[in-house]
C-alpha cells in the first residue's frame, strides 16, 4: 500500500500521520468560487487568507456581486459565466456556492471537465442527482467534497470524541435546534436549508444511518416552502434524534443536547466561549425492596465540566482539507458519499412531510458506495 493510500484510508498509523504533518502546504494554480451571494464571499475570504492558490477566479451572473467582490479583493479575476471557469485550464478546483437547485448541473459540468469540486450543502436536490455526482467523480477520479461545515468544527469534533470514548455511556437520544428569523429560501424548504447541518452532524456523531425519518412542517409565508419543521430520525440501535429547524423564531438558536446513560452534553454554537458543557447527570434504576416488584429512580446531579477547546474557523479548516485532498488524493471527510447520505435523509423527510409526518424508510443506497 502506498503512503498516499495509507493516508487516504484514514489509517491513523504514526507513519501516515507524520507524512501528513511534514507535507508542504499544497498549492493550486487557480481555484474558482462560483456564486458570490450571501455565502460565496466567505469562501473567497478564506481562500484569500490561506494563500494556497496563485489565482482566485470569482464567478457570478450578477454584475453587482462581481463588482462588490472585486472591490474587496482587487487581486481576483471576476467572470460572469460558468463557461469562463470551465474554459480556464489553470482552474484546478471549484467551490460551488450557488442556489441548491443549480448544484447538480454546475458540479456535473466541472467534474466532466476534470476539475475538483466542492459543492455547498446540500450536495443536490435528489438522491438520484447526488449519486450521479459521486459516480462521475469516481469515474473521472476527481475530488468531490460537500460543504458540511460543522464536520470541521472543533466543538462538534469534541462531542464526537466524548461519544467515542464512552464517557457519556450509551447514547439514548440527541435533540437539536437550529432556528432564527430568516433567511427564507425560494428553492428549498427549511429542512433542506438548515436541517442539512444537523443531519450531517448527527450522522457523524453516531457513525450510522437512520432507518427511517418522520417530518412535520408548515409553510406560512411562501406556498409549499415550509419555514418550520420537526424531523425525527430513528436509528437501528434504538437511538432517536429530534431536529427542530425554523426561519421563524425570534432568537438565533444553534443548540444540540446529547443524552447518554452516564453523562449529557450540551453544544451551543452561539456561545462565544464554552460551546461544550458536559453534565455529570443521569438517572439510575434502584430496585425498591420494600414493595416487591417496584422500582425507584434515583437522579444523579454531578458537576458540570467545560472543556477547553482550541477553535479554528471551520470554513478555513474545511478549505485547507479540500486543497489537501486534491493534492494527496485523500478521500475528504465530507466526501460525495457523505453528501449522498444527508440527501437520502432529506429526501425521505420530504416524502414524510407530504404524508402528514408518517415514518418513511431512509434509502440505504449510500452503503453500497463504501
Ligand atoms: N455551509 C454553510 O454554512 C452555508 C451557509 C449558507 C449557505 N450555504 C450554501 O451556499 C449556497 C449558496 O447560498 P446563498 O445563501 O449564498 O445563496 P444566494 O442566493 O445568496 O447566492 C447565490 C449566488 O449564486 C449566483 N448564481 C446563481 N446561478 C449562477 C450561475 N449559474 N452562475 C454563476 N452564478 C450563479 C447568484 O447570482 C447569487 O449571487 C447554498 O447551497 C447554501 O445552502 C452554506
Amino acid at each position: 500500500m502506498s503512503l498516499i493510500e495509507q493516508v487516504s484510508n484514514g489509517n491513523g498509523s504514526p507513519l501516515a500521520q507524520s507524512v501528513e504533518r511534514s507535507a508542504k502546504p499544497a498549492r493550486l494554480k487557480a481555484i474558482a468560487v462560483v456564486g458570490l451571494g450571501y455565502w460565496g464571499p466567505n469562501w473567497v475570504r478564506v481562500i484569500s487568507q490561506l494563500q494556497q492558490a496563485d489565482q482566485i477566479v470569482c464567478c457570478d451572473l450578477s454584475a453587482a456581486r462581481r463588482e462588490q467582490i472585486a472591490k474587496l479583493y482587487p487581486e481576483v479575476k471576476a467572470v460572469e459565466s460558468v463557461d469562463d471557469v470551465l474554459n480556464d485550464p489553470d482552474v484546478e478546483a471549484v467551490v460551488v456556492a450557488t442556489p441548491v437547485n443549480s448544484h447538480y448541473e454546475i458540479a456535473r459540468r466541472f467534474l466532466e471537465e476534470g476539475k475538483a469540486v466542492l459543492v455547498e450543502k446540500p450536495l443536490a436536490i435528489s438522491l438520484k442527482q447526488a449519486a450521479e455526482l459521486v459516480r462521475l467523480s469516481r469515474r473521472r477520479q476527481r475530488t468531490l467534497m460537500v460543504g458540511h461545515t460543522f464536520e470541521y468544527s472543533a466543538p462538534v469534533l469534541k462531542a464526537r470524541e466524548l461519544i467515542e470514548s464512552g464517557e457519556l455511556g450509551e447514547i439514548l437520544y440527541i435533540s437539536s435546534v437550529r432556528a432564527n428569523l430568516g433567511l427564507f429560501q425560494r428553492d428549498i424548504n427549511v429542512a433542506w436549508d438548515l436541517a442539512t447541518h444537523d443531519i450531517s452532524i448527527i450522522l457523524m456523531l453516531l457513525g450510522q444511518m437512520p432507518e427511517s425519518v418522520a417530518c412535520q412542517g408548515q409553510s406560512h409565508y411562501r406556498s409549499k416552502v415550509e419555514d418550520v419543521a420537526l424531523l425525527t430520525l430513528h436509528f437501528p440501535n434504538g437511538v432517536i434524534a429530534f431536529i427542530h429547524v425554523s426561519w421563524l423564531d425570534p432568537n438565533k438558536i444553534r443548540r444540540a443536547t446529547i443524552v447518554g446513560s452516564h453523562k449529557m452534553v450540551v453544544y451551543d454554537d452561539t456561545a462565544l466561549q464554552e460551546k461544550i458543557r458536559i453534565y455529570d447527570k443521569g438517572v439510575t434504576f434502584q430496585p425498591h425492596y420494600d414493595t416487591y416488584g417496584e422500582f425507584q429512580l434515583s437522579y444523579r446531579y454531578g458537576d458540570i465540566q467545560i472543556p477547553r477547546i482550541e477553535e479554528a474557523e471551520p470554513l478555513k479548516v474545511e478549505c485547507e482539507h479540500f486543497i489537501d485532498c486534491i493534492h494527496t488524493g485523500k478521500v475528504p471527510k465530507s466526501d460525495g458519499v457523505s453528501g449522498l447520505r444527508v440527501v437520502s435523509v432529506l429526501e425521505a423527510a420530504d416524502i414524510s412531510l407530504s404524508n402528514g409526518g408518517q415514518r418513511v424508510p431512509v434509502s440505504q443506497e449510500a452503503f453500497g458506495w463504501e
